[in-house]
C-alpha cells in the first residue's frame, strides 16, 4: 500500500547573503524612511489601502530600476530565483524571469495586510529588513481550500504538509518565494516598533 502526495506547493526560504545583510537593511531603512517622506501620492494610497502603515506599491513600484540599493537587492535575488525555478522544474525554455515589480512595506502598530495574492505575475516574494520581537510572519493559505467543501478540518497536530494554513517566520536578511497565485496575508503588527520588508515580482518574458 502507498499513500502518494502530489501536487505540492513550494514556499522558499534563505539568507539572502552570507554576510553584509546589517549594512544593506540599514541602507533599506535609510532610503525607506526618505522614501516616505517624499512620496505624497504613495502616503494616499496607503491610507487608503494600508491604514497606519506605508508602502509604496501603488506608487513607486520598481525601486530596482531608481535606486542602486534595490538594484542590488535585485542581484542578489538573482540565484535564489534560479534555485527556486529549478526546485518547481518550470520549464522556461527561450524565456527567463524577470523582476517586474519591487516595493517597500513599512507595517505600524495594528498595521494588518489582508489575505491576496498577485495577479499578473509568475513568482513573487519578500526580503525583511526590520522585525520586531512578536511581529507576525506571513501566513500562507492552502490554495485547495475553496474546493474542500466537505473536507473534515485538519488535525491541530497535523504535520505542517497536512495544515491548511501555515505561517513562515520574518527574519532579518531572509526572504521567502512562493507563486504569485499562493494566497497570503500578515496579520496586525502587534508592537510599537515598525516591521520593514521590500516585496517583489516576477514574471517570464
Ligand atoms: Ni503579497
Amino acid at each position: 500500500m502507498t499513500v502518494h502526495a502530489f501536487f505540492p506547493t513550494y514556499i522558499y526560504t534563505a539568507n539572502l547573503q552570507r554576510a553584509g545583510s546589517k549594512d544593506l537593511n540599514r541602507q533599506i531603512l535609510q532610503e525607506t524612511r526618505q522614501l516616505r517622506d517624499d512620496d505624497v501620492a504613495g502616503r494616499k494610497w496607503s491610507a487608503k489601502n494600508y491604514p497606519g502603515g506605508y508602502t509604496s506599491y501603488g506608487s513607486v513600484h520598481h525601486l530596482q530600476r531608481i535606486s542602486p540599493t534595490f538594484e542590488f537587492l535585485q542581484r542578489k535575488l538573482q540565484r535564489h530565483v534560479k534555485a527556486f525555478a529549478e526546485a518547481v522544474q518550470w520549464d522556461l525554455t527561450g524565456r527567463k524571469l524577470e523582476m517586474t515589480d519591487c516595493w517597500v512595506n513599512v507595517m505600524a502598530r495594528q498595521t494588518v495586510h489582508g489575505l491576496h495574492l498577485h495577479p499578473h505575475s509568475t513568482l513573487s516574494g519578500t526580503y525583511y529588513v526590520q522585525v520586531p520581537a512578536r511581529s507576525p510572519g506571513i501566513k500562507f493559505e492552502d490554495p485547495r481550500l475553496d474546493r474542500m467543501m466537505a473536507a473534515p478540518p485538519r488535525r491541530a497536530d497535523a504535520q505542517p504538509e497536512n495544515r491548511t494554513w501555515i505561517t513562515v517566520p520574518a527574519v532579518p536578511g531572509q526572504l521567502v518565494l512562493f507563486e504569485s497565485w499562493l494566497r497570503h496575508e500578515v496579520a496586525p503588527n502587534p508592537t510599537a516598533s515598525e516591521r520593514v520588508s521590500v516585496s517583489f515580482n516576477y514574471n517570464w518574458f
